[in-house]
Protein backbone atom coordinates (compact mmCIF):
# COMPACT_ATOMS: atom_id res chain seq x y z
CA UNK A 1 0.00 0.00 0.00
CA UNK A 2 2.66 2.13 0.98
CA UNK A 3 4.68 1.34 -1.79
CA UNK A 4 1.72 2.42 -4.12
CA UNK A 5 1.75 5.91 -2.64
CA UNK A 6 5.49 6.14 -3.01
CA UNK A 7 5.34 5.26 -6.88
CA UNK A 8 2.49 7.38 -7.44
CA UNK A 9 3.95 10.10 -6.05
CA UNK A 10 7.33 9.21 -8.13
CA UNK A 11 5.18 9.36 -11.15
CA UNK A 12 3.25 12.82 -9.76
CA UNK A 13 6.99 14.49 -9.73
CA UNK A 14 7.40 12.94 -13.26
CA UNK A 15 4.85 14.78 -14.39
CA UNK A 16 6.44 18.35 -12.98
CA UNK A 17 9.78 17.22 -14.16
CA UNK A 18 9.73 19.35 -17.50
CA UNK A 19 10.47 22.53 -16.04
CA UNK A 20 12.75 21.85 -13.22
CA UNK A 21 15.17 18.93 -14.59
CA UNK A 22 18.38 21.52 -14.34
CA UNK A 23 17.55 20.62 -10.55
CA UNK A 24 17.62 17.26 -10.95
CA UNK A 25 20.53 15.51 -9.51
CA UNK A 26 21.41 11.50 -10.49
CA UNK A 27 19.76 10.03 -6.90
CA UNK A 28 16.60 11.90 -7.58
CA UNK A 29 15.74 10.45 -10.90
CA UNK A 30 13.56 7.47 -10.32
CA UNK A 31 15.43 3.90 -10.79
CA UNK A 32 13.79 2.87 -14.08
CA UNK A 33 13.61 -1.11 -12.26
CA UNK A 34 11.11 0.41 -9.47
CA UNK A 35 8.20 0.57 -11.62
CA UNK A 36 7.55 -2.94 -11.14
CA UNK A 37 7.56 -5.05 -7.99
CA UNK A 38 7.85 -2.34 -5.12
CA UNK A 39 11.00 -2.69 -3.18
CA UNK A 40 10.68 -3.59 0.45
CA UNK A 41 13.81 -2.71 1.84
CA UNK A 42 13.41 -0.19 5.00
CA UNK A 43 14.27 3.52 4.63
CA UNK A 44 17.83 3.72 7.30
CA UNK A 45 16.06 6.38 8.74
CA UNK A 46 13.67 4.20 9.97
CA UNK A 47 16.32 1.87 11.40
CA UNK A 48 17.12 4.70 14.29
CA UNK A 49 15.13 3.80 17.06
CA UNK A 50 14.24 6.91 17.90
CA UNK A 51 13.08 8.26 14.37
CA UNK A 52 11.12 4.53 14.31
CA UNK A 53 9.21 5.71 17.67
CA UNK A 54 8.45 8.66 16.35
CA UNK A 55 7.21 7.30 13.04
CA UNK A 56 4.88 4.96 14.98
CA UNK A 57 3.31 7.56 17.25
CA UNK A 58 2.76 10.22 14.18
CA UNK A 59 1.03 7.42 12.80
CA UNK A 60 -1.23 7.51 15.89
CA UNK A 61 -1.36 10.85 15.22
CA UNK A 62 -2.84 11.06 11.60
CA UNK A 63 -5.43 8.35 12.78
CA UNK A 64 -6.44 10.94 15.47
CA UNK A 65 -6.68 14.00 13.39
CA UNK A 66 -8.60 11.88 10.81
CA UNK A 67 -11.11 10.95 13.22
CA UNK A 68 -11.17 14.68 14.88
CA UNK A 69 -11.25 16.05 10.93
CA UNK A 70 -14.08 13.70 10.42
CA UNK A 71 -16.02 14.62 13.45
CA UNK A 72 -16.34 18.49 12.60
CA UNK A 73 -15.84 18.84 9.23
CA UNK A 74 -16.56 22.38 8.27
CA UNK A 75 -14.89 23.36 11.73
CA UNK A 76 -10.99 23.80 11.75
CA UNK A 77 -8.50 21.63 13.39
CA UNK A 78 -5.73 21.89 15.65
CA UNK A 79 -3.98 19.06 17.57
CA UNK A 80 -0.39 18.09 18.56
CA UNK A 81 -1.71 14.45 18.77
CA UNK A 82 1.68 13.84 20.20
CA UNK A 83 0.94 15.03 23.70
CA UNK A 84 -1.76 12.66 23.71
CA UNK A 85 0.25 9.46 22.63
CA UNK A 86 2.82 10.35 24.89
CA UNK A 87 -0.27 10.57 28.10
CA UNK A 88 -1.35 6.91 26.65
CA UNK A 89 1.77 5.86 26.60
CA UNK A 90 2.88 6.54 29.90
CA UNK A 91 -1.05 4.92 30.90
CA UNK A 92 0.25 1.75 29.27
CA UNK A 93 2.85 1.50 32.28
CA UNK A 94 0.19 0.65 34.09
CA UNK A 95 -2.01 -1.47 32.03
CA UNK A 96 -1.84 -5.42 32.26
CA UNK A 97 -1.36 -7.57 29.16
CA UNK A 98 -4.59 -7.42 27.42
CA UNK A 99 -5.23 -3.70 28.04
CA UNK A 100 -1.42 -2.86 27.32
CA UNK A 101 -1.70 -4.34 23.92
CA UNK A 102 -5.20 -2.43 23.15
CA UNK A 103 -2.73 0.57 23.99
CA UNK A 104 0.40 -0.77 21.84
CA UNK A 105 -1.66 -1.27 18.56
CA UNK A 106 -3.20 1.71 18.71
CA UNK A 107 0.30 3.71 18.80
CA UNK A 108 1.56 1.22 16.22
CA UNK A 109 4.20 0.18 19.25
CA UNK A 110 2.79 -3.38 17.75
CA UNK A 111 4.89 -3.08 14.38
CA UNK A 112 8.24 -2.08 16.23
CA UNK A 113 10.58 -4.30 18.18
CA UNK A 114 11.90 -2.53 20.85
CA UNK A 115 12.30 -3.78 24.20
CA UNK A 116 13.06 -0.55 25.59
CA UNK A 117 9.57 1.87 24.32
CA UNK A 118 9.82 4.06 27.24
CA UNK A 119 13.19 4.41 27.63
CA UNK A 120 13.17 5.29 23.49
CA UNK A 121 10.06 7.59 24.15
CA UNK A 122 12.68 9.67 26.85
CA UNK A 123 14.79 10.33 24.19
CA UNK A 124 12.28 11.45 21.88
CA UNK A 125 10.56 13.91 24.10
CA UNK A 126 13.90 15.32 25.13
CA UNK A 127 14.93 15.82 21.28
CA UNK A 128 11.88 17.54 20.77
CA UNK A 129 11.52 19.83 23.40
CA UNK A 130 15.37 20.85 23.19
CA UNK A 131 14.85 25.02 23.53
CA UNK A 132 15.82 25.40 20.03
CA UNK A 133 12.61 23.83 19.05
CA UNK A 134 10.60 26.50 20.18
CA UNK A 135 7.94 23.73 20.94
CA UNK A 136 6.33 22.92 24.41
CA UNK A 137 4.26 19.71 25.00
CA UNK A 138 3.69 18.17 28.27
CA UNK A 139 1.34 15.21 29.43
CA UNK A 140 -0.55 14.22 32.44
CA UNK A 141 -2.59 11.49 34.08
CA UNK A 142 -5.02 12.69 36.44
CA UNK A 143 -6.72 9.98 38.34
CA UNK A 144 -10.26 10.06 40.30
CA UNK A 145 -9.82 11.31 44.19
CA UNK A 146 -9.17 9.43 47.30
CA UNK A 147 -7.45 6.73 44.73
CA UNK A 148 -4.37 4.71 46.01
CA UNK A 149 -1.50 4.44 43.76
CA UNK A 150 1.55 1.71 43.64
CA UNK A 151 4.97 3.27 43.65
CA UNK A 152 5.95 0.46 41.06
CA UNK A 153 3.81 2.44 38.83
CA UNK A 154 4.94 6.06 39.76
CA UNK A 155 8.89 5.35 39.67
CA UNK A 156 8.91 4.14 36.02
CA UNK A 157 6.59 6.92 34.92
CA UNK A 158 8.67 9.13 36.21
CA UNK A 159 11.67 7.76 35.17
CA UNK A 160 10.55 7.94 31.35
CA UNK A 161 7.56 10.33 30.85
CA UNK A 162 9.26 12.88 33.45
CA UNK A 163 5.45 13.50 35.22
CA UNK A 164 3.90 12.54 38.31
CA UNK A 165 0.38 11.28 38.33
CA UNK A 166 -1.86 13.64 40.14
CA UNK A 167 -5.13 12.63 42.25
CA UNK A 168 -7.96 14.69 42.20
CA UNK A 169 -9.10 16.46 45.61
CA UNK A 170 -13.05 16.33 44.68
CA UNK A 171 -13.17 20.07 45.02
CA UNK A 172 -13.63 21.46 41.83
CA UNK A 173 -12.30 24.93 42.02
CA UNK A 174 -9.26 23.27 43.63
CA UNK A 175 -8.73 20.77 41.00
CA UNK A 176 -9.41 23.40 38.23
CA UNK A 177 -6.82 25.89 40.02
CA UNK A 178 -4.34 22.90 40.12
CA UNK A 179 -4.77 22.17 36.81
CA UNK A 180 -4.16 25.32 35.43
CA UNK A 181 -1.17 26.16 37.49
CA UNK A 182 0.37 23.05 36.31
CA UNK A 183 -0.24 23.86 32.17
CA UNK A 184 0.92 27.58 33.52
CA UNK A 185 4.18 25.97 34.73
CA UNK A 186 4.71 23.37 32.09
CA UNK A 187 3.78 26.00 29.15
CA UNK A 188 5.77 28.74 30.74
CA UNK A 189 2.08 30.70 30.17
CA UNK A 190 1.85 30.46 27.23
CA UNK A 191 -2.04 29.14 26.88
CA UNK A 192 -4.44 31.10 29.04
CA UNK A 193 -5.91 29.66 31.99
CA UNK A 194 -8.75 27.24 31.44
CA UNK A 195 -12.39 27.86 32.96
CA UNK A 196 -13.73 24.78 32.02
CA UNK A 197 -14.16 23.16 35.32
CA UNK A 198 -12.35 19.46 35.99
CA UNK A 199 -15.73 16.91 34.69
CA UNK A 200 -17.31 14.77 37.47
CA UNK A 201 -16.99 11.32 37.19
CA UNK A 202 -13.59 11.35 36.43
CA UNK A 203 -12.04 7.76 37.20
CA UNK A 204 -8.81 8.56 34.63
CA UNK A 205 -8.08 11.66 32.80
CA UNK A 206 -5.71 11.89 30.44
CA UNK A 207 -4.73 15.48 29.46
CA UNK A 208 -1.85 16.49 26.90
CA UNK A 209 -0.98 20.21 26.50
CA UNK A 210 1.45 21.81 23.63
CA UNK A 211 2.65 25.17 22.09
CA UNK A 212 4.28 26.35 19.11
CA UNK A 213 5.99 29.58 18.10
CA UNK A 214 7.04 29.38 14.65
CA UNK A 215 10.56 31.00 13.91
CA UNK A 216 11.14 30.87 9.83
CA UNK A 217 14.36 30.42 8.55
CA UNK A 218 13.55 33.59 5.86
CA UNK A 219 11.59 35.92 8.02
CA UNK A 220 8.88 37.62 6.58
CA UNK A 221 8.97 40.96 5.76
CA UNK A 222 6.40 43.19 7.61
CA UNK A 223 5.80 45.90 5.38
CA UNK A 224 4.31 43.16 2.71
CA UNK A 225 1.62 42.00 4.96
CA UNK A 226 -1.41 43.05 3.98
CA UNK A 227 -5.26 42.25 4.17
CA UNK A 228 -6.04 39.89 1.39
CA UNK A 229 -8.84 37.48 0.48
CA UNK A 230 -9.31 34.04 1.80
CA UNK A 231 -11.98 31.86 0.22
CA UNK A 232 -13.48 29.97 3.06
CA UNK A 233 -15.58 28.30 -0.17
CA UNK A 234 -15.91 28.75 -3.82
CA UNK A 235 -18.90 31.49 -3.27
CA UNK A 236 -17.40 32.95 0.23
CA UNK A 237 -14.26 35.19 0.97
CA UNK A 238 -12.97 36.67 4.26
CA UNK A 239 -10.57 39.36 4.51
CA UNK A 240 -7.07 38.43 6.07
CA UNK A 241 -3.65 39.39 7.13
CA UNK A 242 -1.70 37.86 4.77
CA UNK A 243 2.07 37.87 4.67
CA UNK A 244 3.81 37.50 1.64
CA UNK A 245 7.72 37.03 -0.01
CA UNK A 246 7.45 37.67 -3.75
CA UNK A 247 10.93 35.54 -3.66
CA UNK A 248 10.46 32.61 -1.57
CA UNK A 249 12.91 30.05 -1.47
CA UNK A 250 10.66 26.87 -0.64
CA UNK A 251 10.77 23.24 -1.12
CA UNK A 252 7.79 22.09 -3.80
CA UNK A 253 5.91 19.29 -5.86
CA UNK A 254 3.25 19.01 -7.15
CA UNK A 255 0.71 15.93 -6.09
CA UNK A 256 -1.42 14.78 -9.39
CA UNK A 257 -3.01 12.34 -7.82
CA UNK A 258 -4.36 14.06 -4.75
CA UNK A 259 -4.73 16.99 -6.62
CA UNK A 260 -2.42 19.34 -4.00
CA UNK A 261 0.38 21.71 -4.65
CA UNK A 262 3.24 20.14 -1.65
CA UNK A 263 5.19 23.05 -0.27
CA UNK A 264 7.58 22.65 2.73
CA UNK A 265 8.92 26.06 4.19
CA UNK A 266 11.76 25.39 6.79
CA UNK A 267 11.92 26.68 10.64
CA UNK A 268 14.53 27.41 13.01
CA UNK A 269 15.70 24.26 15.31
CA UNK A 270 15.34 21.57 12.68
CA UNK A 271 11.74 22.20 11.83
CA UNK A 272 9.64 22.93 9.04
CA UNK A 273 6.17 23.09 7.84
CA UNK A 274 4.54 21.12 4.97
CA UNK A 275 1.29 22.51 3.57
CA UNK A 276 -1.26 20.92 1.45
CA UNK A 277 -3.02 23.21 -0.74
CA UNK A 278 -5.96 21.61 -3.17
CA UNK A 279 -5.93 22.93 -7.21
CA UNK A 280 -9.44 23.95 -6.23
CA UNK A 281 -10.96 26.27 -3.64
CA UNK A 282 -12.45 23.35 -1.31
CA UNK A 283 -13.07 22.31 2.48
CA UNK A 284 -13.03 18.70 1.35
CA UNK A 285 -9.66 17.62 2.06
CA UNK A 286 -10.73 14.20 2.79
CA UNK A 287 -8.36 12.20 -0.11
CA UNK A 288 -5.28 14.74 1.23
CA UNK A 289 -6.31 13.43 4.72
CA UNK A 290 -6.45 9.83 3.67
CA UNK A 291 -3.11 9.64 2.70
CA UNK A 292 -1.35 11.43 5.96
CA UNK A 293 0.99 8.66 7.11
CA UNK A 294 4.32 9.06 8.87
CA UNK A 295 6.43 7.04 5.56
CA UNK A 296 4.46 9.36 2.82
CA UNK A 297 5.81 12.42 4.59
CA UNK A 298 9.39 11.22 4.99
CA UNK A 299 9.26 10.49 1.42
CA UNK A 300 7.88 13.89 0.70
CA UNK A 301 10.17 15.52 2.65
CA UNK A 302 12.83 13.52 -0.02
CA UNK A 303 11.28 14.34 -2.95
CA UNK A 304 10.57 18.09 -3.23
CA UNK A 305 12.21 20.42 -4.98
CA UNK A 306 13.48 23.72 -3.94
CA UNK A 307 12.15 26.40 -6.22
CA UNK A 308 11.57 30.58 -5.90
CA UNK A 309 8.02 31.32 -5.78
CA UNK A 310 5.74 33.94 -5.31
CA UNK A 311 4.46 33.15 -1.70
CA UNK A 312 1.79 34.34 0.57
CA UNK A 313 0.66 32.58 3.55
CA UNK A 314 -1.92 33.95 6.20
CA UNK A 315 -1.10 35.09 9.74
CA UNK A 316 -2.29 32.38 12.16
CA UNK A 317 -3.01 32.29 15.51
CA UNK A 318 -4.80 29.27 16.78
CA UNK A 319 -5.63 27.70 20.03
CA UNK A 320 -8.09 24.31 20.99
CA UNK A 321 -9.08 23.33 24.10
CA UNK A 322 -11.68 20.70 24.58
CA UNK A 323 -11.81 16.88 24.66
CA UNK A 324 -10.32 14.24 22.14
CA UNK A 325 -12.38 11.73 24.17
CA UNK A 326 -14.96 10.48 21.82
CA UNK A 327 -12.22 10.41 18.67
CA UNK A 328 -10.27 8.26 20.55
CA UNK A 329 -13.36 6.11 21.29
CA UNK A 330 -13.78 5.58 17.33
CA UNK A 331 -10.16 4.80 17.21
CA UNK A 332 -8.75 1.28 18.56
CA UNK A 333 -9.06 2.42 22.25
CA UNK A 334 -13.10 2.00 23.32
CA UNK A 335 -11.98 -1.11 25.39
CA UNK A 336 -9.91 1.36 27.90
CA UNK A 337 -13.14 3.26 28.43
CA UNK A 338 -15.05 0.08 29.35
CA UNK A 339 -13.44 -2.62 31.20
CA UNK A 340 -9.66 -2.61 30.67
CA UNK A 341 -7.47 -3.75 33.08
CA UNK A 342 -5.40 -1.55 35.25
CA UNK A 343 -4.28 -3.62 38.28
CA UNK A 344 -0.45 -2.73 38.12
CA UNK A 345 -1.98 1.12 39.13
CA UNK A 346 -4.27 0.36 41.92
CA UNK A 347 -6.43 -2.62 42.98
CA UNK A 348 -9.42 -0.69 42.22
CA UNK A 349 -11.36 -0.63 39.12
CA UNK A 350 -10.50 2.03 37.29
CA UNK A 351 -11.25 3.22 33.45
CA UNK A 352 -10.42 6.34 31.46
CA UNK A 353 -13.08 8.42 31.31
CA UNK A 354 -11.66 11.69 29.43
CA UNK A 355 -9.34 12.85 27.57
CA UNK A 356 -8.48 16.53 27.16
CA UNK A 357 -6.30 18.61 24.76
CA UNK A 358 -5.15 22.38 24.90
CA UNK A 359 -2.90 23.28 22.41
CA UNK A 360 -1.76 27.30 21.10
CA UNK A 361 -0.11 27.29 17.76
CA UNK A 362 1.43 30.82 16.33
CA UNK A 363 3.01 32.22 13.01
CA UNK A 364 3.78 35.70 12.01
CA UNK A 365 6.41 37.37 9.87
CA UNK A 366 9.34 36.44 12.86
CA UNK A 367 12.08 34.41 11.68
CA UNK A 368 16.17 33.98 11.94
CA UNK A 369 16.25 36.66 8.78
CA UNK A 370 18.98 33.72 7.89
CA UNK A 371 19.98 33.56 3.98
CA UNK A 372 19.13 30.46 2.31
CA UNK A 373 21.90 27.62 3.00
CA UNK A 374 23.94 27.81 -0.78
CA UNK A 375 23.36 24.31 -0.86
CA UNK A 376 19.71 24.86 -1.67
CA UNK A 377 20.01 26.79 -4.87
CA UNK A 378 16.12 26.82 -6.56
CA UNK A 379 15.55 25.28 -9.78
CA UNK A 380 15.45 27.40 -12.51
CA UNK A 381 11.87 27.75 -13.67
CA UNK A 382 10.91 28.57 -17.02
CA UNK A 383 7.58 30.15 -15.67
CA UNK A 384 7.79 32.11 -12.01
CA UNK A 385 5.56 29.82 -9.70
CA UNK A 386 2.85 31.21 -7.00
CA UNK A 387 1.98 29.59 -3.71
CA UNK A 388 -0.91 31.56 -1.86
CA UNK A 389 -2.64 29.64 0.73
CA UNK A 390 -5.67 31.81 0.32
CA UNK A 391 -8.08 29.00 0.55
CA UNK A 392 -8.51 25.77 2.44
CA UNK A 393 -5.62 23.44 3.42
CA UNK A 394 -3.61 21.71 5.78
CA UNK A 395 -0.54 22.10 7.55
CA UNK A 396 1.79 19.38 9.18
CA UNK A 397 4.70 20.84 11.76
CA UNK A 398 7.31 18.48 11.28
CA UNK A 399 10.49 17.74 13.39
CA UNK A 400 13.44 16.94 11.17
CA UNK A 401 16.04 15.72 13.32
CA UNK A 402 13.61 12.22 14.03
CA UNK A 403 10.52 12.86 11.62
CA UNK A 404 7.86 13.53 14.32
CA UNK A 405 4.79 14.87 14.06
CA UNK A 406 3.99 18.12 16.54
CA UNK A 407 1.02 19.63 15.28
CA UNK A 408 -1.62 19.17 12.35
CA UNK A 409 -3.74 21.53 11.24
CA UNK A 410 -6.82 22.07 9.64
CA UNK A 411 -7.46 25.86 8.21
CA UNK A 412 -10.31 25.98 6.56
CA UNK A 413 -10.85 29.79 8.32
CA UNK A 414 -7.21 31.71 9.01
CA UNK A 415 -9.44 33.96 11.85
CA UNK A 416 -9.77 31.38 14.28
CA UNK A 417 -11.47 28.28 15.63
C1 LIG B 1 -15.09 14.41 -0.04
O1 LIG B 1 -14.30 13.78 -1.02
C2 LIG B 1 -14.27 12.37 -0.91
C3 LIG B 1 -13.25 11.82 -1.92
O2 LIG B 1 -12.69 12.79 -2.68
C4 LIG B 1 -15.67 11.81 -1.14
O3 LIG B 1 -15.66 10.42 -1.03
C5 LIG B 1 -16.59 12.42 -0.12
O4 LIG B 1 -17.91 12.01 -0.37
C6 LIG B 1 -16.53 13.93 -0.12
N1 LIG B 1 -17.28 14.45 1.02
C7 LIG B 1 -18.15 15.44 0.91
C8 LIG B 1 -18.84 15.85 2.17
O5 LIG B 1 -18.37 16.00 -0.14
Amino acid sequence: MQALVLLLWTGALLAHSSCQDSAGSPQDSPDPDTTGVPVEEEDPFFKVPVNKLAAAISNFGYDLYRVRSSLSPAANVLLSPLSVATALSALSLGAEQRTESTIHRALYYDLISNPDIHGTYKELLAAITAPEKNFKSASRIIFERKLRIKSSFVTPLEKSYGTRPRILTGNPRLDLQEVNNWVQAQMKGKIARSTQEIPSGVSILLLGVAHFKGQWVTKFDSRKTSLQDFHLDEERTVRVPMMSDPKAILRYGLDSDLNCKIAQLPLTGSMSIIFFLPLKVTQNLTMIEESLTSEFIHDIDRELKTIQAVLTIPKLKLSYEGEVTKSLQEMKLQSLFDSPDFSKITGKPIKLTQVEHRSGFEWNEDGAGTAPSPGLQPAHLTFPLDYHLNQPFIFVLRDTDTGALLFIGKILDPRGI
